[in-house]
């Protein structure tokens, strides 16, 4: 009986959900389409709502329910003309390829991008941008060669002449940013950050180097720290630094955003959506001893550009800087 039941109502999901099917029902022909904003009400807004966030009749029905553009940050426009034109398996998203020409495919598609999704795509660039800063930029730089790149015995290519050499789409770069590339100091990021990373990173690079203008600051910088903490705590591992040389390391790589007096206001810092930590103020003053400077030099800070020395440093040398940034900017009125 209640098998009979299960069977039943499984049967009725498999027929509700089967995308040609659907498509017929709700979609007669109509010649009259010819601008996007016309082909998009007349043909997608039942499904995927008068505003494109997939708010619709339809949507309740419907599994899994339209896409909500105005959140789909993730979508790029390849893929977007891809899924019209071929529809999605599985999905009650149908192929569009026999009522559209592919021009006015792609014109939908980005009637679609500059109506609804602007928010989505800008704060998806945002994130791109910092995973870039977080993991990145020390080889790459901001255009180009970061600081490791002369120490390096591959170079890593301007990836500006690489992009204008047109042989990275979304599936290369993915297989190069999750796989490494062999002989060269380019690491495999697969199971060390996660797609999701991987993918708003590419996003980044492609809008980056298609020269579109960059997002607007929309994060908020990290919230200030309200426990007391001990100052004095030394070095971990029982490491003692060489300011001297931190010193030197800290002008030629972390100046350039904390400035050359560590008050955040290095030349890059302008640019920045998280401010680079001023480390004279008294947030800094009470919250970064040793350990924390040590931590935060080792990690980075995720959710900003300050990038994780830990994968180019030893202990040693990130002591030695911690010891430069501590009895320099943080400690600089009494010294321990
Ligand atoms: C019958 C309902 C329906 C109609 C009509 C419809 N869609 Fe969809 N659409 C869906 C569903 C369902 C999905 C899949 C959502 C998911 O996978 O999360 C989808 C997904 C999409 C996606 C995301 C593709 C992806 O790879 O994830 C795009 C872009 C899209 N639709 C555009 C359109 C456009 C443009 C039209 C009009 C020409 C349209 N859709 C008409 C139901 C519909
Ligand atoms: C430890 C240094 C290092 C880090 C960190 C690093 N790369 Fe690379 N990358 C390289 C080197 C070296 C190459 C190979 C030289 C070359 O052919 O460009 C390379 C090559 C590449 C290429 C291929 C460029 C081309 O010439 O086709 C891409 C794309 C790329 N890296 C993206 C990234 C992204 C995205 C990240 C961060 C998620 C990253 N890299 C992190 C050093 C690095
Ligand atoms: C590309 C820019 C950039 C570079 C280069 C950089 N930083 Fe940062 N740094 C930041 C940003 C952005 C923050 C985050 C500020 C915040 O969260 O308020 C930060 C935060 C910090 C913090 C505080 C972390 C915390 O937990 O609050 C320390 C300490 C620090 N950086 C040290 C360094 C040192 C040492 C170097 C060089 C080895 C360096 N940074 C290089 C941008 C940078």
């Amino acid at each position: 009986m209640k098998f009979s039941y299960i069977l039943a109502a499984l049967i009725i999901i498999v027929n509700c959900t089967t995308a040609p099917a659907m498509a017929q029902v709700f979609y007669p022909p109509k010649s009259t389409d010819s601008t996007p904003e016309q082909i998009f009400k007349n043909n997608c807004a039942v499904c995927h709502g008068d505003n494109g966030d997939g708010n619709s009749r339809a949507s309740s029905s419907l599994i899994p329910p339209p896409r909500n553009f105005t959140i789909a940050g993730d979508l790029t426009r390849e893929k977007m003309i891809y899924t019209v034109t071929n529809g999605k398996p599985g999905t009650a998203m149908t192929s569009w390829r026999t009522r559209f020409t592919p021009v006015q495919i792609e014109g939908l598609v980005d009637y679609v991008r500059g109506r609804f999704m602007q928010t989505a795509i800008q704060s998806q660039l945002t994130f791109g941008r910092m995973v870039y800063g977080h993991n990145c930029q020390l080889c790459h730089g901001d255009k180009g060669q970061g600081v490791l790149a002369k120490d390096l015995k591959v170079a890593p290519r301007d990836l500006a002449l690489a992009f204008a050499a047109g042989d990275l789409n979304h599936t290369r770069l993915f297989e190069i940013i999750t796989r490494g590339l062999p002989n060269t100091a380019m690491p495999a990021f697969s199971g060390k950050i996660p797609d999701e990373q991987i993918n708003a990173v590419i996003d980044f690079l492609r809008d980056e180097y298609k020269a579109v203008t960059p997002p607007p600051s929309v994060l908020p910088s990290a919230p200030a720290a309200n426990m007391p903490v001990d100052m004095s705590l030394p070095m971990p591992k029982n490491l003692v630094g060489d300011p001297q040389w931190g010193g030197e390391f800290f002008m030629n790589n972390c100046s350039v955003c904390h400035g050359t007096l560590g008050n955040g206001q290095g030349p890059r810092s302008n640019f920045m959506v998280t401010k680079p930590r001023n480390f004279l103020d008294d947030l800094s003053r009470t919250t970064l001893n040793r350990p924390a400077i040590f931590s935060a030099v080792t990690l980075g800070r995720v959710g900003t550009e300050m990038p994780a020395w830990g994968q180019v440093l030893n202990d040693q040398e990130i002591a030695n800087v911690t010891e430069f940034v501590f009895q320099n900017f943080i400690h600089k009125k009494s010294t321990p």
